[in-house]
C-alpha cells in the first residue's frame, strides 16, 4: 500500500472564543462543577439558559428533554466538535446526516454481539499483562494512577480486539496529548493551563506536537505486529470500505479518522468507568467481596469462559452504578438546525443545547436517594421501572455509542479478574473530586496502592 502516510493537517487550534467549552469554562472550573450545575438546574426548573451577546446556549436536563433533542426530534440537531476536530479529524462521531449513515453501516458488524465471543480471548489476554503488571506493584508497593492503568488496559483492548494488533504506542505519552483538546479548561482564549498551581502558557507549538503525535498513531498501529490475521476485524472492516469503489467517500483519511475515534472514544470512557467503580469498591468493601463471590459461584477458580460472562450479573450492576453515579460523558452537546419548542421553551435555529446526563442521573426525581452507591438498582425488575431516558451513559436514540455493550464486557471481566487476586486501596483524598473536562475525570487523579491477596 503505497499512501499509508496522511500528510499532517495544520489545523490544530484549540477551542474558539465562541466555543461552548469556553463559555462554560466559569461554570465549570469550579471546586465541585456538578453541584453548581445542579443548582442552576434546580433554580431554573431544568432549564439554564446562557445568553450572550451573539449566541445561546441552553443546558438541559430531563429525561423529557433527551428524547427530544436525541430521539424524537433528533434530526434537527446536529454535531458540535469544536476544538476537538484534531482528536477526531472527521470521524463517524462528528458527521451528520446521511453520510454519517454511509460511513457507520460498514463498521456495525464488527459491535454486533456475534463478534464478543470472538474478541473475549483478547480482551482476557490484555487482563492478563495488566495482572502481570499489578503484581510487580503489590510488591512494591508503590503508589500508581489508576486512570492512567485502565486507560493502558482498555486501549490494549481496543487493538488485540478490534485491530487484530499488539498495542504498539506508549499510552501515558499519547494520551497525555490527547488531554491537550480534551481538557476544556485548555480552550480559553488566553490558553492558560493550570499545572500544578502554576499558570503555564499553551502555545501553538505544544498543539501541534500534541496533534503530530496523536496523527501518527493510527499508522503505527497499522505498522504493529499484527496478531492472528483474522479476516474479519473493525481494521479489515474499514480497510474493505477505503477499498470498495463505489464509496469514495470512504478513502484512506477517513480510515485513520475511524482509528484514531476508536482510539479515545473506545478507550478513555471506558477507562473512567473503570477507575471510578474501582474508587467506588474502595469505599463499599461489602460490594468488593460481593464481586468475588459472584465470581467464585460462577468461575468456581478458574477464568471466565465466554458462555459465563452473562451470569457475572452482579459485576455489571455495579460498572452501570458507577456510570451513572460519574457519567465519563457528562455533557452531550447539540446546535440546533431550525426552531423547536422543548417542552415549552423556545429553542433558535443556531442555539446550542447541552443534554446535562449527569444532572438526570443524579436528580431525586429519578433516583431514590440518588448519591447513595446502590448497584441493585440495576436489577432487572427494578431497571424495568426507570423513567425512560433518565439514565443516559451511552446517549439514545440514533447516534447512541456503538461501543456500550463491549465496554461492559470488558469491564466485568476487569473488575472479575483483578478483583480476585488483589485488593486496589484508594489513597487519595476522601471524597475525590471532579475535574469536568470533555470526559468526567477525577481531579488531581485517583492514586491508588494495590494489595495481593494471599
Ligand atoms: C463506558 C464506556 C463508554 C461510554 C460511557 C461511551 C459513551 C458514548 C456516548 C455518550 C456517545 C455519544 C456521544 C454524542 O452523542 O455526542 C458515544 C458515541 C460513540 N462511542 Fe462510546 N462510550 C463508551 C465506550 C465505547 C467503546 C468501547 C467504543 C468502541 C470501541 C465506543 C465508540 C463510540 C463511537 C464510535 C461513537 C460514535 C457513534 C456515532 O456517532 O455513530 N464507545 N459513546
Amino acid at each position: 500500500m503505497a499512501d499509508m502516510t496522511v500528510a499532517y493537517s495544520p489545523s490544530h487550534g484549540l477551542g474558539e472564543e465562541q466555543s461552548v467549552w469556553f463559555k462554560l469554562t466559569p461554570l465549570l472550573n469550579q471546586e465541585n462543577p456538578m453541584q453548581v450545575l445542579m443548582a442552576l438546574a434546580d433554580k431554573y426548573n431544568g432549564v439554564i439558559p446562557i445568553n450572550l451577546k451573539n449566541q445561546r446556549i441552553v443546558l438541559l436536563s430531563e429525561p423529557a428533554h433527551a428524547e427530544r433533542v436525541l430521539v424524537s426530534n433528533a434530526d434537527n440537531y446536529t454535531k458540535y466538535f469544536d476544538g476537538l476536530r484534531p482528536i477526531f479529524g472527521r470521524s463517524m462521531i462528528t458527521i451528520d446526516g446521511a453520510l454519517w449513515q454511509k460511513i457507520r453501516t460498514p463498521q456495525q458488524a464488527a459491535f454486533h454481539p456475534q463478534m464478543f465471543e470472538e474478541y473475549f480471548p483478547y480482551l482476557m489476554s490484555a487482563i492478563d499483562s495488566k495482572m502481570a503488571r499489578w503484581a510487580k506493584f503489590a510488591s512494591t508497593g508503590e503508589t500508581i494512577e489508576m486512570v492512567e492503568e485502565t486507560w493502558t488496559l482498555a486501549a490494549e483492548m481496543v487493538c488485540k480486539a478490534l485491530f487484530d494488533r499488539e498495542m504498539p504506542f506508549n499510552p501515558h505519552f499519547v494520551f497525555k496529548q490527547v488531554k491537550t483538546y480534551t481538557d476544556v479548561m485548555n480552550h480559553k482564549s488566553i490558553r492558560l493551563k493550570n499545572v500544578r498551581g502554576e499558570l503555564v502558557e499553551i502555545t501553538g507549538e505544544d498543539t501541534a506536537k500534541a496533534m503530530e503525535v496523536w496523527h501518527s498513531v493510527p499508522d503505527t498501529v497499522m505498522g504493529a505486529n499484527v496478531l492472528e490475521y483474522r479476516e474479519k476485524t473493525l481494521l479489515t472492516m474499514l480497510q474493505a470500505a477505503e477499498a470498495d469503489p463505489d464509496f469514495p467517500e470512504f478513502d484512506h483519511r477517513q480510515v485513520i479518522d475511524e482509528m484514531k475515534q476508536y482510539l479515545w472514544a473506545g478507550t478513555e470512557t471506558t477507562a473512567l468507568t473503570l477507575a471510578w467503580s474501582l474508587y467506588l469498591l474502595s469505599q463499599h468493601p461489602e460490594a468488593m467481596e460481593r464481586i468475588r463471590a459472584e465470581a467464585r459461584a460462577v468461575c468456581g477458580d478458574a477464568d471466565p469462559q465466554w458462555n459465563q460472562v452473562q451470569q457475572l450479573a452482579y459485576t455489571r450492576q455495579v460498572i452501570q452504578e458507577t456510570m451513572r453515579l460519574f457519567p465519563p460523558i457528562w455533557g452531550l452537546i447539540r446546535i440546533a438546525a431550525g426552531d423547536d419548542d422543548i417542552q415549552g421553551h423556545k429553542i433558535k435555529a443556531g442555539d446550542k443545547v447541552v443534554i446535562l446526563s449527569y444532572i438526570a442521573h443524579h436528580s431525586p426525581k429519578y433516583w431514590t436517594d440518588p448519591e447513595k452507591f446502590e448497584p441493585e438498582r440495576f436489577a432487572p425488575e427494578r431497571a424495568k421501572k426507570r423513567v425512560k431516558y433518565s439514565y443516559l451513559p451511552f446517549a439514545a436514540g440514533k447516534r447512541a455509542c456503538i461501543g456500550g455493550a463491549l465496554s461492559q464486557i470488558e469491564n466485568t471481566l476487569a473488575l472479575v479478574q483483578l478483583l480476585r487476586r488483589f485488593t486496589p486501596e484508594y489513597v487519595g483524598p476522601n471524597p475525590a473530586k471532579i475535574h469536568a473536562t470533555v470526559t468526567l475525570c477525577p481531579k488531581g487523579g485517583l492514586p491508588f496502592r494495590i494489595r495481593e491477596l494471599s
